[in-house]
């Protein structure tokens, strides 16, 4: 897909240090006149994004409000590939929704969704998944199986997007997000992420996964749910500061194509350091029952270890911490 002229435009404003860029220069980048770059600034302007014009400079990127806009997502990540597939939504019921639709329609590796809020935000379990309007990040990317090292199983992409987003976190706040298995992320033993997989297979094989991630970026306490206050925080409760979501999802973005080009032993070594579990005792609830013993890790597939208690090995696909 080539770029439209507000990606070439942004990518120009959103350059280090968000310099002042001639309409000339621009016009030129382009191919097209002044005029018509005017027009497009306006329309940029009337996105939310404040544009200085300064007379004999240019264009400057004054302010950026804490809007999603994918053609600045695409700007700042050219060649990425759920940059290029994302689609932006006010409201919707479930951002998964949208890309398992698409994907049923033919929809390319990388396409991804993201909503403002969700009034159907779902997770694990049937549970449901409360998407506070413009506080969080609540998307879903579409991954194929394209043949080329990507035959995972559902749990190994749980995997490789909790290892990407504790990655893209460590860019933006002081202490390691740490993982709990199988699918969330904590900031100080407090859920600030959970990742959904819905997988469609082929046989036995993976043919495509939807990967729903729902992330607290600037919720306050009174954001949550009073039963939800002691076990979720965001990562403004952790540090006090307040972000623009975009550069949260743009470090995510690229950290899931990253992940997505590590081997199998690579990424769930890159898993175990962040877990939090491993080597303890742990009760894991699963569909035959409770089990109990000590976490020995993780296997490349994304299903977890457990050492029980006469010292055999279990390895269980699913289940829940207690
Ligand atoms: C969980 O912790 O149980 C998983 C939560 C996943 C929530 C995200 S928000 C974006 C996407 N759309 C949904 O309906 N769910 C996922």
């Amino acid at each position: 897909m080539t770029d439209s002229a507000d990606v070439l435009i942004l990518r120009h404003l959103f350059a280090p240090g968000h310099p002042f860029v001639s309409g000339s220069a621009l016009a030129e980048a382009l191919g097209c006149s002044r005029t018509a770059i005017w027009k497009r600034i306006e329309g940029l302007s009337q996105a939310g994004y404040r544009i200085e014009a300064r007379p004999h400079a240019g264009y400057r990127l004054a302010e950026v409000p804490d809007i999603l806009v994918a053609d600045e997502i695409r700007a700042r990540l050219p060649g990425n590939p759920f940059a290029g597939g994302l689609v932006v939504f006010r409201e919707t019921r479930s951002t998964n929704d949208i890309v398992l639709r698409e994907a049923e329609h033919g929809a390319a590796h990388g396409f991804s969704a993201l909503a403002e809020s969700q009034t159907a935000g779902r997770g694990r379990l049937g549970r449901r998944w409360l998407s506070a309007a413009s506080r969080g990040l609540w998307f879903s990317v579409l991954f194929r199986n394209t043949g080329a090292g990507m035959l995972r199983t559902p749990q190994s992409l749980t995997m490789l997007a909790a290892v990407a987003v504790a990655r893209a976190l460590d860019a933006h706040l002081a202490r390691p997000a740490g993982i709990k298995w199988p699918n969330d992320l904590l900031l100080g033993g407090q859920k600030v992420c959970g990742i959904l997989v819905e997988a469609r297979m082929d046989a036995d094989r993976l043919h495509h996964a939807i990967v729903g991630i729902g992330l607290n970026v600037n919720h306050r306490t009174d954001d949550f749910p009073e039963e939800l206050r002691t076990g979720a925080t965001s990562m403004l409760l952790e540090d006090g500061r307040e972000r623009r979501r975009a550069d949260v999802l743009v470090s995510i973005f690229e950290q899931l194509d990253r992940a997505a080009r590590l081997g199998g032993s690579e990424l769930a070594g890159a898993w175990r350091e962040r877990c939090e579990t491993v080597g303890a005792l742990i009760r894991v609830q699963t569909v035959d029952g409770v089990r109990e013993g000590q976490m020995a890790g993780v296997t490349e597939e994304g299903h977890l270890l457990l050492r029980g208690p006469a010292g055999a090995m279990e390895t269980l696909a699913a289940g829940s911490l207690l």
